[in-house]
Parts: C-alpha cells; sequence; structure tokens
C-alpha cells in the first residue's frame, strides 16, 4: 500500500536495497546496492542531519532560529541548507573551494551562505574556520566528524533497514569520509554475523574522490572504528570513475563517483570471497558531478580485470 508522507523530513531513508544482476553476473556473490542517491537532497548525509538537528532541537542545544554552521565537500551541506532552512534557521557552510561547480550552485539554491577556504587547505581547514565561526557567533555547529548521532544514525537507521531486507550480510563495502557510516553499519552487520567482512574504500593519496577521505592524508576521522575494518582499498580515480559509469550502463543507476569506488572494490572483494550476500553503500547519485568529464566518454565495456594492479589493497 502506498504511504502517505507528512513532510519532507518523512522522505529521509528507507531508501531501496538493489540487486546488481547484470555488471558481473558470473560471479558466485550476490552484489546489493543501497540507493542513498533517493534521499531528498540526493544523499546519505540527509540521514545524520536530520537526526542531529532533531536531537540538538529536542534537548535545546539549539534553539528556534539559531543560525547553523557546518564544514562539507558538498552532501552534509546541502542536507543542512535544507533541513536548516525548513526548521527556520540561518545557513552557512565552510566549502573548500575544489569542490565541483554544482555544489556551490546547489548551496545558493537552498538559501545557504557560502563561506570558501582555499583549495589546497581542505576539509581539514573548513572544519577549523566552521568551529571559530560558532565560537565567534554563537552558531550551532554539526560538526559530522566528531557528532556521535552520526554512527548512531547509522547503526540504528541504515543497518536495521538493510538487515530488514536482507538478514545475512557476508560483506559490506562503503567508502570511508566521517567514517560514521562504516562504523555504525559495520558495528551492527557485525553483531548479526560476526564473520561479515566490512571493507572500507579510501581515494588512493592525492586523489580526490568527491566525498571520500585518504586516512595517508594525515586525517584520522575521529569516529571511525578502524578495528572493525577487514580490509581498506585505496582507489584511483580512474577505477572510480570507470565503475561509475558502468554501473549507469549495465544496471541503469546513475550513482556519483565515491559509489563508482565502492563497486570496483566490491568487485575485488567477490572475487575474494566467493559465495554469499554482498552489500554496497551508493552514497550519492550521479547528476551532481555533470560539470565533470565523467560522463561524456563511451562506458567502457571491457570486462572487468580482478588482477589490475592499480590498487593498494590491505585484506583480512
Ligand atoms: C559521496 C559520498 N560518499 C561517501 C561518503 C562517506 O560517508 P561517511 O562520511 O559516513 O564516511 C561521503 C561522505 O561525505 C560522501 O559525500
Amino acid at each position: 500500500m502506498d504511504e502517505l508522507h507528512e513532510g519532507v523530513h518523512s522522505l529521509v531513508g528507507h531508501t531501496p536495497l538493489v540487486a546488481l544482476r547484470y555488471i558481473q553476473p558470473e560471479l558466485p556473490a550476490r552484489l546489493y546496492a543501497k540507493l542513498e542517491g533517493q534521499n531528498p537532497t540526493g544523499s546519505v548525509k540527509d540521514r545524520i542531519v536530520l537526526r542531529m538537528l532533531e536531537r540538538a532541537r529536542r534537548e535545546g542545544a539549539l534553539a528556534p532560529g539559531q543560525k547553523l554552521i557546518e564544514a562539507s565537500t558538498g552532501n552534509t551541506g546541502l542536507a543542512v541548507a535544507m533541513f536548516g532552512r525548513r526548521f527556520g534557521h540561518p545557513v552557512e557552510i565552510c566549502v573548500p573551494e575544489s569542490v565541483y561547480p554544482e555544489i556551490g550552485r546547489l548551496l545558493t539554491a537552498h538559501g545557504a551562505t557560502i563561506r570558501w577556504v582555499p583549495r589546497q587547505a581542505g576539509i581539514k581547514s573548513a572544519l577549523a574556520v566552521a568551529a571559530s565561526v560558532a565560537r565567534d557567533e554563537g552558531a550551532f555547529f554539526l560538526d559530522q566528524f566528531g557528532n556521535p548521532e552520526n554512527v548512531r544514525t547509522h547503526y540504528e537507521s541504515t543497518a536495521a533497514e538493510i538487515l530488514e531486507a536482507l538478514p545475512r550480510v557476508d560483506a559490506f563495502i562503503a567508502g570511508i569520509g566521517t567514517g560514521g557510516t562504516i562504523t555504525g553499519v559495520g558495528r551492527r552487520l557485525k553483531e548479526a554475523n560476526p564473520h561479515c567482512k566490512i571493507v572500507g574504500v579510501e581515494p588512493r593519496l592525492g586523489v580526490h574522490v568527491q566525498g571520500l577521505m585518504s586516512l595517508d592524508d594525515g586525517f584520522i576521522p575521529p569516529l571511525l572504528d578502524e578495528s572493525l575494518l577487514d580490509a581498506k582499498l585505496l582507489v584511483g580515480n580512474r577505477h572510480a570513475v570507470d565503475h561509475a559509469r558502468r554501473v549507469l550502463a549495465m544496471e541503469g543507476l546513475f550513482v556519483g563517483i565515491s559509489s563508482g569506488a565502492v563497486m570496483h572494490a566490491a568487485l575485488r572483494v567477490a572475487s575474494r570471497l566467493g559465495a554469499g550476500n554482498m552489500v554496497l553503500m551508493f552514497a550519492d547519485g550521479g547528476a551532481k558531478y555533470l560539470s565533470t568529464e565523467l560522463w561524456d566518454a563511451p562506458a567502457p565495456d571491457a570486462a572487468y580485470d580482478p588482477d589490475d594492479p592499480l590498487d593498494d589493497v590491505l585484506w583480512w
């Protein structure tokens, strides 16, 4: 039966888990993708932002009309801009200049003020600027990198949804940005099945994959529980882009670049795992990356080569 929704907040989460049947049909493993691009602002970040704001309002940490500040390379900023305005708060987002042009335009469309930080200073400096605005202006800093509600949201909602749709999960593959997704979901999936392999995906050092962090860059996200990880794959930009295009061409799913990185990593994991159910986190959709050359070339149709030497893989 179709549901009647009470407002945009009730559209967050309950995203589809869809079988990927065409991209590598001969694999013994079954692959399922969690389509987070179907959240209202188009990414997984709607989940954590809504819960952070609701909790802060409930506990009185956030006053009516108080300004919101956050540091983001895009998705979290969009979620804060949308829900912040919806709840009556002015919103300012600290954004590194290296983000794709669509991010600035979307933030503006959502009525947010943008504070640009220099390209080379990256998210670390955006975080410092956001913390100082919070101090100087009395703004409420959501702090996605340090707020425990981030992990709790994924433990209580994202993981619960996955297990409801697929009670046995043998491997979970997700990108690492704040580490909130992999820590919260990973913890719950391991409780359900202690043999479930938790695989984190990072960009290789110096490579830009929107939303992901290289831990080798010297920034360990404080929320990330590395003890949960059974493997870590460092993915290059070419692999991420090729696989985002392949997912679109073969499965008909228009996903973002970090999802391409996850897809690439998952195929490597699959060749090692054998039979089993694998869940892939597709954190956002592809439309936000239209200004890149990502979609210009025809999708590669060569068979996937699991022995491609270009990745660094740290296995269980
Ligand atoms: C597109 C995209 N993929 C993956 C991630 C990683 O998620 P998390 O921050 O929960 O580690 C992010 C986070 O910003 C993202 O924006």
